[in-house]
């Protein structure tokens, strides 16, 4: 992918390593389409890739509400014509244990993380194709590879994404659209603030070992590496990786982690 003077559209894009990606994504004279729920939070966010001589359109847009997203999608494709790449970042997270947590919350997550995800693509990819392809990538989590103590329909969300994406991937690949699916591991965020407990709450602090992660811009720096070679997973973080090995490899090993993780 060659980004100099595209057109991207970027969700959870006014915080963590959606807004990180736009600035650097700012450094390419592109046009940014950025989106989330928080509109004020964008602000910032626009003004800084407009100081890089970018422009950026910031747009409100909640991932759980598909009326809204077919009717923004519309709206921006009338406006730009063409999005040359849809990297998708808007995401929550889940602090509950299975017998402890209502419906109600697995089906907010399995809303946003994968309904919304899947919506937004479906509305850009005809466009897509006619104009002779395009980029989509979907953020999912090393948890999207293995369940998780605390994390289970988070992990079933971002399971689901692989599922979809990688069909999406395989019917379209002779359109020349390319799937990224992108696999952080522990990167220092507000995602674990955010995250739903039992109560519907939010977690309200950063986990430990998301604190001892990588920051937002060492994330965006790898991610955008492997957008630009357009891989088809892109791993994302530290030494938390080698669970993907151990879980591949020694399973055992892992399973014998996983089983002792404790709440924090
Ligand atoms: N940080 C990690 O360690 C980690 C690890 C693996 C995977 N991930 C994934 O990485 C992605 C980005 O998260 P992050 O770590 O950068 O955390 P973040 O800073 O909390 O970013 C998440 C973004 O999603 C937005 N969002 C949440 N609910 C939304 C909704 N209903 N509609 C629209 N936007 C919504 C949030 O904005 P508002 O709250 O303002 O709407 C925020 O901008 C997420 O999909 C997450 O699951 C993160």
């Amino acid at each position: 992918m060659n980004f100099e003077n595209k057109c991207f559209w970027i969700t959870g894009a006014s915080s963590g390593m959606g807004k990180a990606l736009a600035l650097l994504l700012g450094d390419y004279h592109v046009h940014l389409i950025l989106s989330d729920r928080n509109f004020e939070g964008l602000t910032d966010v626009v003004n800084e890739i407009e100081t890089k001589g970018s422009k950026a359109t910031p747009v409100q847009l909640d991932m759980s509400d598909a009326a809204a997203i077919r009717l923004k999608t519309e709206e921006i494709l009338a406006k730009v014509g063409k999005i040359d790449g849809l990297y998708q970042f808007a995401g929550i997270s889940q602090r509950s244990l299975v017998t402890e947590t209502p419906d109600v919350n697995d089906r907010k997550i399995m809303e946003v993380n994968f309904f919304g995800a899947v919506t937004l693509a479906k509305c850009l990819l005809p466009s897509m194709i006619s104009h002779g392809g395009g980029q989509l990538a979907v953020t999912s989590s090393l948890v999207g590879k293995f369940g998780f103590p605390y994390r289970s329909a988070y992990s079933a969300s971002k399971h689901a994404l692989h599922g979809y994406f990688e069909s999406l991937r395989a019917e379209n690949s002779a359109f020349n659209i390319k799937v990224s699916i992108l696999i952080p591991g522990r990167i220092q965020t507000n995602i674990s603030r955010f995250a739903l407990t039992s109560d519907g709450n939010e977690y309200g602090k950063m986990d430990p070992g998301q604190a001892n992660g990588i920051t937002a811009k060492k994330a965006a720096r790898q991610i955008l590496a492997g957008l630009k070679k357009e891989k088809k997973e892109v791993h994302v973080g530290g030494k938390e990786l080698l669970m993907l090995y151990f879980r591949r490899f020694v399973p055992s090993l892992f399973y014998f982690i996983s089983s002792r993780i404790k709440p924090v």
